[in-house]
């Protein structure tokens, strides 16, 4: 018989799975048992470190920060702590990270922010692979006399092809915006050849992380992009967007904040005020990657992003290749987006060709797999690749903390989920 243990043992990984397990206690939650989360897409569970970094902010250093009493200094200090240890992580320097209250938000704030030094007859780029929060602010960019181009999928794939790209820039070209990955087909796009095409012709790159930083936060600096957005609540951390916006183009754009604060470049951008105790808290992430890196070997400061994420990436490439093996031999499945693990992020999504995607995610429920349906966002990639967006698709999405035997038990729900009941009927 096999114990859960075994099914956890897996030689492929280099990834302690049961130290990174130990970091989130939502895991030893007794309301967890035989529950396996696959809706990570939409939202991580907080490591520890960040529940006890809330816990603590809130308990001892709920006030003003910055001022000279003691609590007030140190709650200045966490936060300050947080935007050197993430801006450590993503290869940029400390006031080039801003905080709001979610990713659409603030691209909603940039959007106001660049439409004040758009003209009329200059050009952006959009695409329809993106979630919309990369997509309706700067659609709405046309109602300024902009002209709005859209980057289209290939309806069969899900891909972005960067030919397209070339033939859409031109020297009016101001702005490109795009997903570093699909939160429904999970493709990777090449960033760095990407920003590269749009710097070539003079325009600036908004580069939605959000489905992509849960695999690994990226060097920024090497991606090239102008602005890389990503949500922590997807990222092991509290509720809040984090944004990169690179010295350059901060400079250029003006103050959305109050009018007083237009000298302090982090306040121009955050016109919510920032959320003290979260973006306090969210140092913790920093702390668990580092733990991670510690446990497994550690070395020198520098290298420790590149090592989480390679580590991250690694167990997440061993056991994607059961779930999309699984998908694409399944008969009444079509799988969105590439077969191939290196080329995605372990975000998957399907059509059930027999049953209703809320149906089958309902069936999944019943066997313990915590999964969701519908088009999330992305209805215009949904339209483009000719799925019915009201019904919209099942996604199932792991990260690097997802067990071998979790693997397993999705594979058996969906094996049930999937199948006709007697007499070949489905319900
Ligand atoms: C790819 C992608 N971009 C943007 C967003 C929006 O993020 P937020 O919920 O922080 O506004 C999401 C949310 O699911 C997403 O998946």
């Amino acid at each position: 018989m096999t114990t859960t243990l075994d099914r956890n043992r897996n030689p492929e990984l280099d990834l302690d799975i049961d130290f990174v397990r130990a970091q989130f206690p939502t895991f030893s939650e007794p309301s967890m048992r035989g529950q396996a989360f696959f809706e990570n897409a939409g939202g991580s569970y907080p490591c520890n470190a960040v529940i006890r970094r809330l816990n603590e902010y809130y308990r001892r250093l709920k006030v003003q920060p910055y001022y000279a009493y003691r609590a007030s200094t140190e709650a200045g200090e966490w936060m300050e702590a947080t935007y050197a240890r993430l801006a450590e992580y993503l290869g940029v320097a400390s006031d080039e990270v801003h905080f709001g209250p979610s990713t659409s938000q603030n691209t909603y704030v940039l959007a106001q922010a660049l439409r004040k030094v758009l003209k009329p007859g200059d050009e952006i780029i959009v695409t329809n692979q993106d979630h919309e929060a990369n997509g309706g602010a700067w659609r709405r960019l046309a109602e300024g006399g902009i002209t709005v181009n859209e980057w289209r999928v290939d309806g069969e794939t899900g891909r972005l092809d960067p030919a397209q790209l070339d033939a859409l820039l031109t020297e009016r070209t101001r702005l490109v915006a795009f997903p570093h990955c699909s939160n429904v087909v999970g493709h990777i796009n090449p960033v760095a050849e990407l920003t590269a095409k749009a710097r070539a012709v003079g325009a600036v790159t908004v580069v939605d992380g959000v489905a992509f930083a849960p695999h690994g936060l990226p060097n920024v600096a090497e991606l090239g992009a102008d602005v890389y957005l990503f949500s922590l609540y997807k990222v092991y951390g509290p509720h809040q967007g984090a944004m990169v916006v690179r010295r350059p183009l901060l400079d250029r754009l003006g103050n959305e904040g109050h009018v007083f604060n237009a000298p302090y470049p982090r306040k121009r951008l955050v016109p919510a005020g920032p959320d003290h105790a979260q973006i306090a808290a969210a140092r913790g992430v920093a702390e668990y990657f580092d733990a991670v890196d510690a446990h497994h070997g550690g070395g020198d400061v520098a290298g420790r992003p590149k090592r989480v994420r390679e580590l991250f990436r690694g167990a997440e490439v061993a056991l994607l290749p059961r779930v999309l093996d699984f998908l694409t031999a399944h008969e009444h499945v079509r799988l969105l987006g590439p077969s191939n693990a290196r080329e995605r992020a372990p975000t998957v999504s399907f059509v059930p060709y027999l049953g209703e995607p809320e149906r089958i995610a309902a069936k999944l429920a019943e066997r313990g797999i915590m999964a969701a349906h519908g088009h999330f966002y992305a209805l215009r990639l949904l339209e483009a690749m000719g799925v019915d967006g009201s019904r919209g698709v099942v996604r199932v999405s792991f990260v690097h903390y997802t067990s071998p035997g979790e693997i397993a038990q999705l594979l058996e729900a969906l094996d049930g989920a999937l199948s006709p009941g007697e007499g070949g009927r489905f319900e």
